[in-house]
Parts: structure tokens; sequence; C-alpha cells
């Protein structure tokens, strides 16, 4: 061997050995380029519920119609009244160094019946108003048009997601959006998480509108939201796009699903996890059609079940070459990891999608865990799902759009919550250095407490508290916004003596 090639390998070893820290945590520092964020959603923040003439979501309506379902019978009415402390939240994002803020516009806030019918000014007025606050603090915003709080009178008329018509009525509201904010937005997210609104909304019905529809609606849901976001998808890009350039994409969110051990079964109940939990929703869009898993068994059960076709509705070739392509990049939101073995064929009964996956979920107990039992602390599941969804979609750009940790007690001193950014943004850091992936932003969840859906205001997010019991809803600093501000700063999850710069 060459004096030269010695010099290269120990030059090599070298670098290989200091890109972790004692504890393990990746040393190096982010890309030049690579974005940091804070998100939330109108409905879990904006509050001013029915205030300058915003139309009722199928949440409000839930909340106030069935308060036993919310943990703490609390209503989305005020939430942390961001409708009139915009400014006070863009501030946060300003001060905390981030680039990108990202919210959701309220359907309901444009369109108050959520048809064409009404454009309401003042709602489009507050939106306006939040765009320019956030250009003159030179922050972009990431905008998503649908985060679950559908017009309450497109469930009450018309049956909501159950409904193919929702797809022109879903593009239509799209339409006006990229007309109205065009010049204000360059990054469009269409819906967040299909699998909420689908299996939690029309399957469990655990969610607004709680319509129990397990095995059946959720599949018919997930099909309208396909293309009713394709729809959305290719109108900004035949009418919008060339002036300025922007981007769009579909959120998706899953857990890491882990073989609970080496044997092919497992693993086979891993992969048949992933395709059902993220697959379904991104099979169509980044490869074209249905996961051939997910196709294969809704088929084989709801044969065996008496049906005299499949519960998941078919894709024809027209509507697969529709849905396929229409993305931008691939933004994902996740949480945690578990566990999955193989197990026998759940009976065959009533339908269910989790029956329909037939597998068995656990948790390992040593895991460190958020405010709900699903909620494992688990970093290495996010860079095994980045790995996975490379393996599987191509070299797409990727953007972590929701990622963070849920605490019960609403602490001021959250070390957890830091302990849970450091390792989840090592292991980024281990995708992007280790493993080649193309994630370009990490955008967290989130920079202040909300309301939380089902849990209302007793699972914390935020980086901020808000105080719900005051009137004037205070964010109080906890400590993680100072260390998520070092870490931005830095751009590197250790003391900033020992980043590794290259
Ligand atoms: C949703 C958010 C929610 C977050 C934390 C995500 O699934 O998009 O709206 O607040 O989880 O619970």
């Amino acid at each position: 061997m060459s004096i030269v090639n010695m010099w290269i390998i120990a030059l090599f070893c070298l670098f290989t050995l200091s890109v972790a820290d004692d504890s393990g945590f990746n040393t190096r520092r982010f890309p030049a380029n690579f974005k940091f964020g804070a998100a939330n959603a109108a409905p879990q923040i904006e509050g001013a519920w029915n205030l300058d003439g915003k139309g009722e979501t199928i949440w409000d309506h839930f909340a106030h119609n069935y308060p036993e379902r919310i943990v703490d019978r609390t209503t989305p009415d005020i939430a942390c009244d961001s409708y009139h402390k915009y400014k006070e939240d863009v501030a946060l994002v300003k001060q905390m160094g981030l680039d990108i803020y990202r919210l959701s516009i309220a359907w309901s806030r444009i369109l108050p019946t959520g048809y064409t019918d009404q454009v309401n000014s003042l709602g489009v007025q507050y939106y306006k108003n939040l765009f320019k606050e956030l250009k003159e603090n030179g922050i972009e915003p990431l905008v998503t048009l649908y985060h679950w709080d559908l017009p309450q009178p497109l469930q009450e008329s018309m049956g909501g997601w159950l409904n193919e018509t929702i797809v022109d009525l879903f593009a239509d509201y799209a339409r006006l959006c990229f007309e109205l904010f065009n010049d204000d937005v360059t990054s469009w997210i269409t819906i967040n998480e299909p699998k909420q609104v689908c299996l939690a909304g029309y399957g469990s019905g655990i969610f607004a509108p709680g319509i129990q529809s397990d095995g059946v609606g959720d599949y018919i849901c997930i099909k309208n939201v396909l293309l009713a976001h394709a729809k959305a998808y290719r109108i900004y890009d035949q009418d919008f796009r060339m002036k300025n350039k922007g981007k769009v994409a579909m959120v998706i969110d899953s857990t890491f699903w882990e073989p609970g051990s080496d044997s092919e079964a497992d693993k086979e109940a891993s992969e048949r996890s992933l395709q059902f939990d993220l697959g379904i929703y991104g099979h169509p869009i980044y490869i074209g059609d249905w996961p051939e898993v997910v196709k294969t068994r809704v088929a084989m059960r709801s044969e065996l079940e008496g049906f005299t076709q499949s519960r998941l509705p078919e894709l024809t070739a027209e509507e697969i070459e529709f849905i396929k392509g229409t993305h931008d990049y691939l933004a994902l939101n996740h949480y945690s990891t578990q566990m999955v073995n193989a197990t026998q064929e759940w009976p065959i009964g009533n339908p269910s999608s989790a029956a329909d996956r037939s597998v068995l979920v656990w948790n390992r107990p040593e895991w460190v865990k958020g405010s709900s039992d699903w909620f494992n602390v688990v970093p290495w599941g996010l860079r095994k799902l980045l790995n996975w969804l490379k393996n599987e979609y191509g070299d797409e750009e990727i953007i972590i759009t929701e990622n963070g940790y849920a605490d019960a007690d609403g602490t001021l001193e959250d070390d957890r919550r830091i302990a849970y950014y450091q390792g989840y943004l090592s292991s980024c850091l281990d995708a992007i250095y280790e493993d080649n992936v193309n994630l370009t932003a990490y955008v967290t969840w989130s920079i202040i407490d909300d309301w939380e859906w089902l849990g209302g205001f007793s699972s914390f997010l935020g980086m901020y508290r808000v105080d719900f019991n005051d009137p004037e809803r205070p964010r109080i600093k906890r400590k993680s916004a100072d260390y998520f501000t070092q870490i931005v700063k830095n751009r590197c999850v250790v003391d900033e003596n020992q980043c590794t710069d290259y």
C-alpha cells in the first residue's frame, strides 16, 4: 500500500470517528442550505371560531356537540387566540432564528359555507396580514390548505370526504387560495395527514366528523383525498407555477414499524405495516396505484367477508395517471416508532382496516414515552423511515413537516423535549451524511402549545407554554426554546465546541 493510500485511509478513519460524540450524537453541522421551522394549524391556534364571518368547521361542531369526546371537554373556540396574536407568534419564530413558519388556512374562514358562493373578505385579509408580517420578518410561509377542518355545511349537505363531489369543491377552494395568495406563498401543502382525516374521521369515527365506517368509508375517503390533492396539484402546475415557481406536496404521516425479530415473517409484517400506514397514500402519488400488498389483502378479505368487490375502491387507469407524479417534494410527519410482529390472520367478521393489515403491534418496555402509550421516543426509527422512503420512492427531496415531543405535564423545564430534539435531529444528520437522504428541512411541532384535538389542552408540544386560563393567552418560554434556538444558530446538535466542521 502506498504512503498516499495509507494517509487517505487514516484521514477517512479520523473523519468517521469524529462524527459522533461520547453519547453517540452526530456532531456534524447541518448543510448550509438546510432550513429549520415550526408548524401549527388554524383550528388548533387561531380561535375566533365564529368571528369576522368565519363558518363552522366539523371540529367546532364536534367539540360543541360531543364535549365528552374531548378529554378535558374544551373547544377550539379561542385556543391560543392567534387570530389576534399572530404578530406575537411571528415574533417568536423570528427570535428563534427559524427560516420557515408552517401554518394552515381555515377553509371556512375564506369560504364560510365551504362552497364558493360567499368569499369572506375579512378572512382573506387576516391571512394577507399574516403573510405580510412573515415577509417583513424574512420568514418563509409553508402553507397547508387543509388541516382537518372541513366546513361543517359540506359534511351536512353532501357527506364530506365520502362524496366524490368533494374533489371539485376542494379544487375550487385550492384555486381560490392560489389566486389570492400566489404572491405571498411559494411552498404549499394540499392536505395534512390523510390517514387521520380518513381512518379516524370516517373509519373508527373517533375524530370529527365521527363517521364509523371502518374498512369501508375510510378507503372511500382515501381515494377522494388523493384525487382532491391531485386536482389541486394539477391546477397549481398548470395555472400558477409559472409565476413564482413554487412547490406543492401532500403531507403523509407515519410511524416507523420495526420488525419484532429477524424472521422473514416479522420483516414482512413490518413492510406490510409501512405499506398500509404510508404506502397507501405515497404509492399512488410517487409510483402509481395502490401498493400491491394493500390491494391484494383488502380484496382477499372482502371476498371472504362476502363482498362482491373489494372494499378498497379501484383506481381506474385514468385516475392512476391523474394522481401519479403530483409531488414536488415529499412532506413527512413523524413522531414515533412501534414494534410489529406477524400474527395469524385476524378472524373474518366485521370489516376493519386493522384486520386488513393483520399484525401484532407492541412497544418495548424500556422506551421513554411521551404523553400517550404509542408515543415512544425512538430516534433511530426516523432514520430508518427516511431510508425506507428513499429506497421506495427514490431520491426525492424530503421535508420533515412535523416532529416533536408531547408531554402531559407541560413543564417549563422540559428536558425530555430537549432530549427528543437532540436524538431526532441527530438521526436527521445520520440520514443526511451517512445515508445520503435528500432531507432539506426540519419543521417541528410546535412553537406554542395548542388545542390538541381529542387531547384538548392536556397534551403539550410547544417550546412556549400558553396559559389557557389567562384571557390574554400569554406565551411563556420553556427551556427547549433556548435549546432549539442554539441548534438553529450553531446548526449542530451538540455543544458548539464539539461541532465538527469540514
Ligand atoms: C397533527 C397535528 C397534531 C400533532 C400532535 C399531528 O398528527 O398534524 O395537528 O397537533 O400531530 O399531536
